[in-house]
């Protein structure tokens, strides 16, 4: 059905007006401005497709006087002088609801089929994917609209609702002292309340589910009332929360909860929720009530969400605004719902931007905290990615982000030709907790990784006597050590190389896990074994028990250098300060990087003995930014949280909870589950889903994952995280898992 065509107002509908005390009087009328709009073809070309389909529901049958029944036809008038808008919107319908004259039944005659013919209209938007605005009326139309929505989405899900609104709308006609049904559609779309209502919301499927429900700005409500949504569940945000939180805050909590699980959602909006000295001309005012322009920047970022489905404004009272201020109010609300901003803007240009070396998930990540990163429309996820590792202290921990603006202050980047009083306690602090003797700073992970080939190689050279140019460095299949021509040159996996040789000489492959793989492809000539104690990237592989040992005693036996590659596994990562620690191993090397720049500055190091350092001589190597003094600053405080929060013992725990919690996920898309500490990945059956698909779905569970190698997803929060929290993970993991649909 198109309802974008300007001017055209629903059919079939229109013969359901007979049999009760409504008329459609008012379908936008052949003498209405919008009426003129030009048909499809020609629009087109003409100008933009209306985004939103307005809905008058001129019913004042649930309030006391019933003024707001003139609500929608003045708010038309008003908007049809709107150069602005004229063309983002097309008028839908206009239904209206009489009384009878001396109707003093309950619910009021009429309110039960108005709400179903406005039920319609709001559905059928939902379903074909049009956004809705409903202009009340009182706000018992709150009954039919969101029916409508709820039928409207079918198969998608569960509706979501945020109800703003000074009162809570929740009485039954038990409870109400007034005995006014806008007073309690929310508790009948929750099926509570007279049973005519509900049985309304009944007719297809559940009524709405009170954990998809959020009410804000509540102050003036009974006792029963709010003891009836707390029964319930429903997440009330009263006024106080908002005035501590911030409007913007609370709703972009609130449209997390409202997206997650839903097919969608609405926000109906009780202008009363406005304060009475913006908002004056409410049929129920409240005192100490939202900022206009507070709510509306919180509506525009709600209306951005992907997942919005329509908005609701209820109780204007025209009688009342005889400066027309709130009318202009209500204007505005129609302007936010119906020019949002476009969500994908950002996402687009990094599509049109960007090399095309990453495939992101279609998510654009605005700010995070802790164990949470937020969308650009307030969506909340739970970060189960941690930067590959390189936010194991959480986003923006208070005493990094400090340190950081301490040190940023005095001192942020002079390079190596002069000393610093930051770099030499970060180099002696690293040293000790490794084992080693010198440290070698760089910025990237793949920068450390080419210094210790480079020093391995010239060790082989200068100390072992490996004939010039003959040197040889061991690698294992799967590794991955980062992208740089010869680290890509010695990776197994033929994407990386492709397209970038030719590669540099004097690296050999052998199995990951074989300890006398290891020893049999040992010469002479061999300079070092390069190894991560888990692969990560290779698809979070665990060797079997004992392998680093045993590969630690070939390497003794050979004079050969063994180099771990802690750059993801390290600094407690694993349970353990570094993985290699698991089999008592101290190695030769040690690379370490992402958590060691605390999720804030990149800054790796290379750690070994003095006789394989000594081997660089000034000149040898370096890097601008290597060792700068803000970057150490940063990792010195970083090495501090690891100490002063026992981040490596809670690791340890919370490490294996996670892994036996994975462990019993069931489902036929769960091949393997492993992995060591807080870094564990589930291997999935790929030909029952992709990889891809099942992270877009944790996506839509506030979880945030990625795969590795389109098979392995990955599981490694930040270390901060809490119990409660990885709790809350795995519920939506195993929730998301169900429901992720399998390739056809
Ligand atoms: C084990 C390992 N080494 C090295 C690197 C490269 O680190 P960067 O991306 O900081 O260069 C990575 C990156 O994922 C890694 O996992």
């Amino acid at each position: 059905m198109d309802f974008l065509r300007a001017g055209r107002v629903e059919s079939s509908m229109d013969t359901a007006a007979k049999h009760d005390e409504m008329l459609d009087h008012d379908r936008v009328s052949a003498r209405s401005p919008e009426r003129a709009l030009p048909r499809r073809g020609r629009q087109r070309a003409l100008r933009p497709e209306p985004s939103v389909c307005l809905i008058g529901a001129a019913c004042g049958l649930g309030a006391p006087g019933a003024y707001c029944a003139e609500a929608p036809a003045r708010l038309r008038a008003r908007l049809a002088l709107s150069t602005s808008l004229r063309h983002a919107f097309v008028w839908r319908n206009m239904l209206s609801a009489r009384a009878k004259p001396n109707g003093d039944d309950f619910p009021p005659h009429g309110l039960v089929p108005f709400c179903r013919r406005l039920a319609r209209p709001v559905r059928e938007c939902v379903a074909s994917g049009t956004r809705f605005l409903v202009l009340g009326g009182d706000h018992s139309c709150a009954i039919g609209t969101w029916n409508g929505a709820r039928v409207g989405l079918g198969r998608r899900g569960p509706l979501g609702l945020i109800w703003i609104d000074a009162h809570m709308d929740a009485h039954t006609p038990r409870t109400s002292p007034s005995g006014r049904v806008h007073g309690m559609p929310l508790a009948c779309l929750l099926g509570f309340g007279d049973p005519l209502l509900v049985r309304l919301g009944e007719r297809k499927g559940p009524c709405l589910l009170p954990q998809h429900v959020c009410l804000i700005g509540a102050r003036s409500f009974e006792p029963d009332e709010e003891a009836l949504l707390a029964r319930l569940g429903v997440r009330v945000y009263r006024m106080d929360e908002v005035h501590c939180r911030g409007l913007a805050a609370v709703m972009a909590e609130a449209v997390g909860r409202v997206q997650s699980g839903t097919g969608g959602f609405g926000v109906t909006l009780d202008l009363d929720a406005v304060d009475p000295g913006e908002a004056p001309a409410v049929v129920t005012p409240a005192t100490d009530g939202i900022g206009f322009d507070e709510l509306r920047l919180s509506l525009r970022a709600a209306a951005a969400a992907p997942r919005f489905l329509g908005m609701e404004i209820a109780e204007f009272n025209p009688p009342m605004d005889s400066d027309e201020r709130t009318a202009k109010l209500v204007e505005k609300l129609v302007e936010t719902a119906a020019q949002v901003p476009r969500p994908a803007s950002a996402l687009e240009l990094e599509r049109h931007y960007l090399a095309r070396n990453y495939e992101p998930l279609p998510v654009v990540l605005t700010r995070g905290k802790g164990v949470y990163v937020w969308d650009d429309v307030g969506h909340r996820y739970l970060d189960m990615m941690a930067a590959y590792s390189a936010v194991s202290f959480g986003h923006a921990h208070p005493r990094l982000v400090r340190a950081l603006a301490v040190q940023a202050r005095r001192l942020s980047m002079v390079s190596r030709a002069y000393y610093t009083d930051r770099l030499g306690p970060l180099a002696k602090r690293l040293c000790e907790l490794t084992r080693t003797q010198r440290l070698l700073p760089m910025n990237t992970g793949v920068e450390a990784v080419e210094t210790a080939l480079k020093a391995a190689r010239k060790w082989a050279y200068k100390v072992k006597g490996v004939p010039e140019g003959r040197a040889e460095i061991v690698v294992c299949d799967g590794n991955f050590h980062g992208r740089t021509i010869a680290v890509v040159g010695m990776s197994a996996e033929p994407q990386y190389r492709d397209g970038f040789g030719p590669f540099a000489p004097g690296f050999l492959q052998i199995p990951y896990g074989n300890a006398a793989a290891l020893e049999a492809a040992i010469t002479d000539c061999t300079a070092a074994f390069l190894v991560e104690p888990i692969q990560g990237e290779g698809g979070m592989v665990v060797p079997p028990e004992g392998y680093l040992a045993a590969c630690a005693a070939v390497c003794r036996r050979h004079n050969v250098l063994l180099i771990c590659d802690e750059v993801q596994t390290g600094l407690g990562r694993t349970g353990r300060l570094l993985a290699c620690e698991h089999e008592n191993v101290v190695p030769d090397g040690i690379l370490l990087g992402k958590a060691l720049g605390g999720g804030l500055l990149p800054v790796s190091a290379f750690l070994t003995s003095e006789e394989v350092m000594n081997v660089f001589t000034p000149g040898d190597h370096g890097s601008t930014f290597g060792g700068n003094p803000l970057g150490c600053a940063v990792a010195l405080e970083a090495l501090n949280l690891l100490e002063e929060e026992q981040l490596v013992e809670r690791a340890a725990r919370l490490g294996d909870y996670l892994l036996q919690r994975l462990r019993e996920l069931r489902g036929p898309l769960v091949r393997a589950v492993r992995g060591k500490g807080l870094f564990t990945g589930i291997e999935l059956d790929t030909s029952v889903v992709s990889a891809r698909r099942v992270c877009e779905t944790m996506l839509r569970y506030g979880i945030l994952t990625k795969d590795t190698h389109d098979t392995v997803l990955r599981f490694a929060p930040p270390l901060v995280i809490r119990r409660a929290q990885l709790d809350d993970a795995l519920e939506r993991i195993g929730r998301a898992l169900n429901d992720v649909r399998p390739l056809r």
